[in-house]
């Protein structure tokens, strides 16, 4: 009889595999000081880290419009272009300044749907070295539920990577 598969991490495999992959990025990151090479890579690790991670990718401040993001580096099918601060769940984070987790993107009010396979996904703020907010890391989920405090404590100190010393 086929039995149902789930791609969940327990919990500390879940821990462990941030972990590894905070190193390997930092280790990767080394002495590259341009912020697209930085996002792209952090982009591109975490997609291949998580096999249930279905669009991973940055949107960032846009510098002739601080109140709107535009996509920029990311993995996955194709992302919305530009998401006003306030708007979806990126917009939320980037007004907010707070990560936010979000089980069911259907009921997240004025959720914008790039795709309509993403089920749930985790937001978070990432700031430059003075604490000034450049872009948010969306990562997308085609699994209900698929984010929880683990995978906001392993990202955390990963955003924290994204922008040059
Ligand atoms: N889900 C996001 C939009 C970006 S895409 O999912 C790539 C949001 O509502 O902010």
């Amino acid at each position: 009889m086929a039995e149902s598969f789930s791609t969940e991490l327990l919990p500390a495999a879940k821990v462990d595999r941030y972990a590894t992959l905070a190193e390997e990025i930092g280790a990767v990151l080394d002495g590259e000081t341009n912020l697209v090479a930085r996002m792209s890579t952090v982009a591109s690790m975490l997609a291949a880290s998580f096999d249930e991670f279905f669009w991973t990718g940055f949107y960032v401040v846009d510098p002739h419009n601080p109140r709107e993001l535009v996509v920029g580096p990311y993995q996955g099918s194709l992302g919305c272009l530009r998401i006003a601060f306030g708007r979806g769940v990126c917009g939320a984070v980037a007004q907010s300044g707070h990560p936010l987790i979000v089980p069911d993107v259907e009921a997240f009010p004025g959720h914008i749907a790039c795709d309509s396979r993403s089920r749930s996904e985790i937001v978070l703020p990432v700031r430059d070295r003075s604490g000034n907010l450049i872009a948010v890391l969306d990562v997308d989920s085609e699994r209900l539920a698929a984010f929880d405090a683990v995978d906001q404590a392993g990202l955390e100190p990963i955003v924290a990577l994204v922008s040059p010393d």
